[in-house]
């Protein structure tokens, strides 16, 4: 689904909030931003940026996933474990919306690129989807925040070990990028994963909703063609200081030398959206967290049967999980945790829930732990694990992975006659219309 189209089904569903005034993306887009987080935002005019438009808010909310892959809720977890087990080659065509408009010279401080909070190292391209060819292992597609320098150049924050470091390191001329901003929704989703490295994620995207590509202008790569903006060019081996800047915790990450990206050649579509996605809002949130379900739900499938994975938005969407398991045998619930650990290796807390518990729900997984939990029978703690980056709390070592302790809970009831009394007591339900009270409720 293009950002388009996008905005035509939020407009139709009546999520669309549409701001008429012009707004300046200089700190005032992010205060809005903030202030309407979760729900999906159309910036009519900024000012001074000509024709440009905003949009935020794209991925701000699970069931915006479900509308653009067709699907429900629950079962994006599903077909994210399809498309990545099964990518699928886009279809590279001549011409896509995304070239509609060549620029003659390459300005990028005239574009709407905000500056989101006082203490930032400058302006951020925060939904920049980063295409390119390794020499081992073909294409990598993946996000990387871009703070600007001036008007040909970006300073790439990319983390140690990932996909596009990997081809740095091994590359010694500069490496050929394109950048796609205000990608389809599921080209960003599929940018968010990590598959095996040699797994094209735009082959995962096209799986998820067909993708077609176009060639770039002046790089040999290829870019959905349906984005907005393309921003084409090379990663150098130049560095320069990156940050400060919000991170997924809503923490402030350090300043670090960076590589230097230069900027050749600039193609977008007509009065173009520019996708502004905030840091630490929900969008980032649900582009972190909602990819690691597949693979959580993956490895503790091959423990027990395991019926749902929800990163929670209050573990920073990518520390905290719920697993919910069909319970068949006392020992489920230790291999889930052990397993969920295995599939997500960031992960730092587990809840292991019963079929009966909605794990969307966090009263209702607390209530598993109240009264389904003993922490001396049911707590897995382990000690000195490798952690997140991003956890201010664990222990980091340059270079390394973090260190970290981790925990699982095992709040599923017991099996045979003992379940009886952990099972909750449900009243009949009747029809409210009989008391003259449904529109109360
Ligand atoms: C909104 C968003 C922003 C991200 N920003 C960065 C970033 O600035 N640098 C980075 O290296 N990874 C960033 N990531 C993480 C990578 O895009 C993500 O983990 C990706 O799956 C890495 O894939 P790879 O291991 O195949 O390269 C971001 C992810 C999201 C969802």
């Amino acid at each position: 689904m293009s950002q388009r189209s996008f905005v035509a089904w939020a407009r139709e569903s009546g999520a669309l909030i549409e701001v008429e005034r012009p707004v300046d993306p200089h700190l005032e887009l992010a205060r809005v931003m903030a202030a309407l987080d979760g729900r999906p935002v159309l910036f009519r005019a900024l000012v001074g940026c000509g024709d440009w438009r905003a949009i935020s808010g794209v991925c701000a909310g699970r069931e915006h996933f479900a509308a653009a892959l067709g699907c429900t809720v629950p079962d994006l977890v599903h077909r994210m474990a399809e498309a990545l087990a099964h990518p699928t080659p886009p279809p590279v065509l001549d011409v896509g919306p995304c070239q509609e408009v060549v620029e003659a010279r390459v300005d990028l401080t005239r574009m709407p690129i905000p500056r989101y909070h006082p203490d930032d190292g400058g302006r951020y391209v925060t939904a920049g989807v980063a295409v390119i060819k390794d020499a081992n292992f073909g294409r990598n597609v993946s996000f990387h925040r871009l703070m600007l320098l001036d008007e040909r150049r970006f300073c790439a924050r990319i983390v140690e070990g990932r996909g596009t470091h990997t081809a740095m390191d091994t590359a010694e001329e500069d490496v050929p990028v394109a950048i796609a901003v205000g990608c389809p929704v599921q080209v960003l989703l599929a940018a968010a994963m990590s598959p095996p490295k040699g797994v094209d994620e735009l082959g995962i995207a096209h799986a998820l909703v067909p993708t077609p590509l176009v060639r770039c202008q002046t790089v040999d790569l290829e870019v959905p063609g349906e984005a907005e903006l393309i921003l084409e060019g090379r990663i150098t081996h130049a560095l320069a200081e990156e940050g400060p800047f919000p991170d997924l915790t809503g923490t402030m990450d350090v300043v670090r030398r960076q590589p230097v990206i230069e900027v050749d050649c600039v193609t977008h579509r007509r009065a173009p959206l520019f996708h502004a996605l905030l840091p630490g809002g929900m969008e980032h949130k649900n582009l972190m967290g909602m990819p690691r379900e597949p693979t959580i739900f993956d490895a503790v499938s091959q423990v027990c049967r395991c019926t749902g994975v929800y990163i929670t938005p209050g573990g920073t969407s990518w520390l905290h999980a719920v697993v919910q398991i069909d319970k068949q045998h006392e020992e489920d619930g230790r291999r889930a945790i052990w397993a969920a650990f295995r599939g997500h290796s960031s992960l730092k807390h587990v809840v292991v829930v019963d079929m009966d518990v909605d794990l969307y729900d966090s009263a209702d997984v607390e209530w598993a732990i109240a009264t389904r939990f003993q922490a001396d029978r049911d707590l897995v703690i382990l000690t000195e694990q490798p952690g997140s980056s991003l956890d201010p709390s664990a222990a980091q070592i340059l270079g390394q992975k973090a260190r970290t302790a981790k925990m699982g809970l095992d709040a599923t009831a017991p099996l045979g006659e003992d379940r009886q009394g952990y099972v909750r007591v449900g009243y009949e339900s009747l029809d409210l219309t009989q008391y003259g009270l449904k529109d109360k409720v």
